[in-house]
């Protein structure tokens, strides 16, 4: 660090730290040295540079009046960003705006992914300074407040940063914030594992680890670090079972010991789902091998070398009355998953800190930057494991008093709706035709000067166009001003290490639970933050319990997270026609009587409408009617087709699936409609007409027991809650809780229908000896009634044929291995 100049005083920093009386404190210092500055200073053309005392953050002067820019440190809560291509002078402008917040008071999180930003830790020549017409004496005020940390993860050349990645999240959040955050602790693992989040087989692994980690905290398993998850990732169901039922496997004699019980037993009893069905052997072995990598060797120190990630160390100085900068140095880590993982990782405790803030009004707790987001932050449909995070950041920052600002090359590969978030930009130079084309439609969208853009080729280094409605509804010409700290090549290891002071590194140390931080360590670390996710002993029952039922009960309750939008779509059922789509693992003799139902659901449609045709050629008919007839016909033909063979696309499904839920009312509606015109009317339907009335005696039995699966869910209510909003819950699209509750309960369900069709069958047969023994007065005669039998036999037939089905290909789950104990 460049040492004080002896010419200007040094201002005093009486321990009262960063309260808003700044701006008066700059006063005083300009009071102060005002006589020396003005001395020294009398003759020079930029006097009035040197006199000039800011109110907030002093960035540099208009290009073209030379005014002075002195925006509001408000301004930042609503986010800022710099674009323009290399060598714009984008980092300079970024640390100009980091120094102006830290002499307001403000400490700083920022990301630094070249190494050019630890040079904030570096004093400038206050000489050289003054040659650029720099205020000396808030360099010398920066340098005497601020206290840089360069944390650099695996490595102790700077101050050891690592994960805690089995930290759960605080035990306040509210349910729709915890699905969020376990979903994201499963996708750090995924992609940590390798496995990218966006391709197929991510998509399958993540939901998998979703409810391992979510399922185990939540029955006690031991999931809290890298050996035990990736054994219960191998072994799921044997793991679960050796867990929740130790009398099975610790009774020394053995002939005490009793059979632990089948998995479809404690899948019923635990209300668990069928871990080893998700995920294929092999993917599993392959997930437990590199999870169970992650706990040796180098990989190893990614999450026990130095202080755990936490914000609050962040915020709060070492020494007592400075403003902390902390810069993390990731040119330390080598592997591009590992990268991702550590951002999204700080960004996950980022987002958890911000949330449990509550600052005063215009009051900003802390500046989150990041240095060329461009890897993190890809635009759609690209989702790197860092980027939801962010999103919600930026959405959400403002109102806990967090302020992001983000510098990129290349405004197209950038998320437009991150980007979109900033309102405050500055855009420097941009040769390249079509990147001043993407600033153009950037700026369009918010209205800017499209003159601007004109201008964006010839702009010189530190040449901004300051776009920021919050200052000047017109575009800024600014000229960024030089730096109070040095700015130059990136500095590399060794440099970095030389940097650190031995009280900051001394400080990081108490931070540090030791060199070699446990598993106990991060388990002290999450329960001091209020959250209890950890090993064995540690654990703290109740408050884990809660964020994972309320997870649970949130899942199965209501669409409130899911219309956030922030729920793993993929956890959607994908089933167009009947609700059934969880049983789709053709075992489930309910889902094979569905099957069955749609299939001769549509055959009666394209009868009938070959019928209303013929009747229509003969004229007996108006033509509105086979309009009618078509659309379903073909619109249930539509869906099922659809279904086929768009079988992988979750999302295209997914959409359909709304579409296809409604339909399914309608046509229940247009079955009933036709039958009663075939036995009120004169309706000629060529033969079908028995099958439309054992169509319609299945399709209403199953619309019938799928409402009352939703009910039972609770989708729909009976008091409380509008008409509106009863069908929106009936064609809601049903979480992936729901399913695995309905998968669950399948099999009850077809045992209380069977229960019931029984008992309907029991009370026929007594009516038909009732008639047959002329109990009954004479004039009633069985055959106006006998219809109910060939409803009955419909739906027996139904049953028999599934089940003779599934039980002639070998798949019919045998009640011998149910029971066996
Ligand atoms: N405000 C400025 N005044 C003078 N020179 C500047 C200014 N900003 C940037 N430069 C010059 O441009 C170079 C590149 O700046 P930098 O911020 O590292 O670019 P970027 O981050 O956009 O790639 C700097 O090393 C410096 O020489
Ligand atoms: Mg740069």
């Amino acid at each position: 660090m460049v040492s004080p100049d002896d010419e200007v005083t040094p201002p005093s920093t009486d321990g009262g730290s960063a309260e808003p009386a700044v701006g008066d404190l700059i006063g005083d210092l300009f009071n102060d040295s005002a006589p020396v500055g003005t001395e020294s200073l009398s003759n020079r053309p930029t006097d009035t540079k040197r006199q000039y005392k800011p109110k907030g953050m002093f960035l540099g002067s208009r290009r073209d009046t030379g005014e002075a820019i002195d925006i509001a440190p408000q301004v930042l809560a609503r986010h800022g960003a710099m674009l323009g291509s290399t060598g714009s002078g984008k980092t300079v402008m970024a640390k100009a705006l980091i120094e102006e917040a830290a002499l307001a008071g403000i400490p700083s999180l920022i990301i630094d992914p070249q190494g050019d930003l630890a040079r904030l830790a570096l004093g400038i020549d206050l000489g050289e300074l003054e040659e650029k017409d720099g205020i000396v004496a808030r360099a010398k005020q920066l340098m005497d407040r601020c206290e840089v940390r360069i944390w650099t993860p695996l490595r102790s050349k700077g101050l050891p940063l690592c994960i805690d990645p089995f930290r759960a999240p605080p035990a306040d959040l509210d349910p729709e914030e915890a699905i969020t955050a376990w979903d994201m602790v499963a996708a750090g693992f995924a992609n940590l594992a390798g496995f990218d989040v966006e391709k197929a087989q991510g998509k399958t692994v993540k939901p998998f680890l979703y409810e391992i980690l979510v399922e185990g905290t939540r029955c006690g398993l031991n999931v809290g670090d890298f050996q035990a998850l990736a054994r219960v990732v191998r072994e799921p169901h044997q793991e679960f079972i050796r867990h929740l039922y130790p009398e099975c496997f610790d009774v020394e004699d053995e002939e005490e010991k009793v059979d632990p019980p089948t998995w479809n037993e404690v899948m019923m009893e635990h209300r668990l789902t069928d871990f080893e069905e998700r995920l294929p052997k092999s993917t599993r072995n392959d997930l437990a091998r590199r999870l169970a990598a992650f706990s040796s060797g180098v990989n190893q120190l990614l999450f026990s070398n130095g202080v755990p990630i936490d914000i609050d160390a962040f915020v709060e100085p070492a020494v007592p009355g400075k403003i902390p900068l902390n810069i993390v140095y990731l040119n330390t880590i080598q592997d591009e998953n590992q990268k991702q993982y550590f951002v999204q990782e700080l960004s996950r405790e980022l987002y958890d800190w911000m949330l449990t803030q509550q600052p005063a009004d215009g009051e900003l707790k802390l500046l989150f930057f990041m240095d060329e987001v461009a890897p993190y932050l890809p635009p759609h449909p690209r989702n790197p494991p860092a980027k939801d995070l962010i999103k919600l950041i930026f959405k959400q920052a403002r109102k806990y008093g967090v302020a992001c600002v983000l510098a990129t090359q290349n405004v197209s590969d950038v998320d437009y709706k991150i980007l979109a978030q900033a309102n405050t930009t500055f855009i420097g130079r941009f040769t390249q035709p079509q990147d001043v084309e993407k600033v153009r439609h950037l700026l369009k969208e918010s209205g800017g000067d499209q003159d601007l853009v004109a201008q964006l080729p010839t702009l010189g280094p530190g040449q901004f166009q300051m776009v920021a409605p919050d200052v000047d509804p017109n575009p800024v010409p600014i000229q960024c001003r030089w730096l109070y700290t040095d700015h130059g090549a990136p500095l590399n290891e060794d440099q970095v290490e030389e940097i650190i002071t031995p009280e900051i590194r001394a400080w990081a140390k108490t931070r540090s639970a030791g060199g070699t931080r446990s598993r106990g360590a991060g388990a002290a670390h999450a329960a001091s933050r209020g959250s209890s996710w950890s090993s064995g002993s540690e654990w703290e029952d109740g408050a884990a319990h809660s964020i994972v039922e309320a997870a649970r009960i949130k899942s199965a309750g209501g669409m409130a997270a899911a219309a956030h939008g922030i729920v793993d779509d993929s956890a959607f059922e994908v089933k167009l026609m009947g609700g059934f789509a969880v049983l789709r693992d053709g075992r489930d003799p309910l889902y094979t009587m569905q099957a069955a139902v749609n299939l001769a659901t549509v055959t009666l449609l394209t009868w009938v409408m070959g019928a209303l045709m013929l009747a229509w050629r003969d004229a007996d008919l108006s033509g509105w009617w086979l309009l009618v007839s078509a659309t379903a016909c073909l619109a249930a033909l539509g869906v099922l087709v659809l279904e086929s063979v768009l079988g992988h696309d979750a999302e295209l499904l997914q959409k359909l699936s709304r579409f296809a839920h409604t339909f399914q009312v309608l046509l229940v509606l247009w079955l009933w409609v036709l039958l009663g015109w075939t036995v009120w009317g004169s309706l000629d339907l060529r033969g079908a007409e028995p099958l439309l009335e054992v169509v319609v005696v299945w399709v209403t039995l199953f619309t019938g027991i799928e409402y009352l699966t939703r009910f039972r869910l609770g989708r729909i209510r009976w008091n409380g809650g509008s008409a509106l909003d009863k069908i929106v819950g009936v064609s809601a699209l049903l979480t992936k809780a729901e399913l695995t509750e309905m998968k669950g309960t399948s099999r009850e369900l077809l045992s209380s229908i069977r229960w019931m069709l029984h008992g309907v069958t029991l009370v026929w047969l007594c009516c038909l000896l009732a008639f047959q023994g002329g109990i009954l007065p004479e004039n009633s005669s069985i055959a106006t009634w006998g219809r109910p039998t060939l409803w009955l036999a419909s739906i027996y037939g139904l049953m028999f044929c599934s089940e003779a089905w599934l039980r002639l290909r070998g798949r019919w789950p045998s009640e011998h291995n149910l029971s066996k104990a």
